[in-house]
């Protein structure tokens, strides 16, 4: 746990703010024009999602295949149906898709009223990430990067193994292992990560939230979502599973935890992370539970609340003139 809190970047006090999908409330999700409005409100954490195209080409999205509440083809019209997987197409056709718009009318830009569109953006190479964050200056700014990987949909991605090794060697590529971390619901990838690069930080995602539930709890055999990891043999506690999984980061579904777990969790040695927090009476609840971080779709609202309490308040990285 020691290494653990040294490797997150000796700041193991800092309080950690994550702009979720590099700040969805905002901007077009998981796009570089949303990690440069994050960069620039100033947070401590760029969360993202990543896949693998068919060329070997690691690309940020949150999706296994193209979303049509996001995704635009060459035409500028938005999908009617979920589009193909992003293993089945090389980067460059990938790039013929527009990704900096949510579908107007739809229910998902109900919920994001207020994300401001960046026609053009498009699904972005990982490395292209990395480039943007050293074109700021950003040197403190951190990646939690989730592994789009699910065990109920084995064709649709690489298996665990080639895809975290891919991850480990684009994070190892550009230096960022003291920086980056790997997050995932599907802990298969995050074995894999502990024993191939033990000195990259690991994220249990969970979650127990009705059609999502990772956890299965009381429920016969361990979750094919935990790597074999039985939360019944830890008295039902996912922080105990974490810990017995050699995990020293815990990411809740926000609406899954009390403050009596938080604190079980954190007498463990586990920081805990929960996700994706956008409402205010949320967002000051959990900061009064001591938290050690939280993942946000509006980083300037969760800034402002760290900020009237006086909370360090990560660097800023506006654009270069
Ligand atoms: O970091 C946790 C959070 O991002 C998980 O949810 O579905 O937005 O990837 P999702
Ligand atoms: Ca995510």
């Amino acid at each position: 746990m020691i290494l653990a809190a040294a490797l997150l970047g000796g700041c193991a006090t800092q309080f950690d703010l994550q702009a979720h999908r590099g700040g969805r409330g905002l901007m077009p999700e998981n796009t570089l024009a949303a990690f440069a409005k994050a960069m620039e409100i100033g947070v401590t954490t760029l969360e993202l999602d990543v896949g693998i195209t068919q060329d070997g080409v690691m690309v940020i999205s949150h999706d296994r295949y193209l979303n049509p509440d996001v995704i635009r083809d060459a035409e500028g019209r938005h999908l009617t149906e979920r589009g193909a997987t992003l293993m089945s197409m090389p980067f460059a056709e990938l790039q013929r898709f527009d990704a900096g718009r949510i579908k107007p009318g739809s229910n998902y830009a109900k919920t994001f009223a207020q994300q401001q569109a960046v026609d053009g953006e498009r699904i972005p190479a990982l490395s292209a990430l990395f480039e943007l964050a050293k074109l700021r200056n950003a040197s403190d700014v951190r990646f939690n990067i989730e592994t789009k990987i699910s065990p109920n949909a084995a064709g649709e991605t690489l298996p665990p193994e080639p895809f975290v090794r891919a991850l480990i060697a684009e994070i190892r590529n550009a230096g960022l292992t003291a920086r980056a971390t790997i997050q995932s619901f599907d802990w298969r990838t995050l074995q894999i990560a502990q024993k191939e690069a033990p000195e990259i930080v690991t994220v249990y995602l969970s979650s127990q939230q009705g059609a999502g539930d990772t956890v299965q709890a009381g429920k016969p055999g361990a979750s094919p979502w935990l790597a074999g990891f039985d939360v019944d043999d830890y008295a039902g506690s996912v922080a105990r599973t974490v810990a017995a999984a050699g995990g020293s980061v815990w990411s809740p579904h926000y609406k899954d935890i009390t403050q009596a777990l938080v604190r079980d969790a954190q007498s463990l040695g586990l920081q805990v992370v929960p996700w994706t927090v956008n409402d205010e009476a949320d967002l000051t609840r959990l900061l009064d539970w001591k938290v050690d971080g939280l993942i946000t779709d509006y980083p300037d609202l969760l800034r402002a609340l760290m900020k009237a309490r006086g909370m360090v308040l990560p660097a800023q990285f506006p654009p270069k003139l």
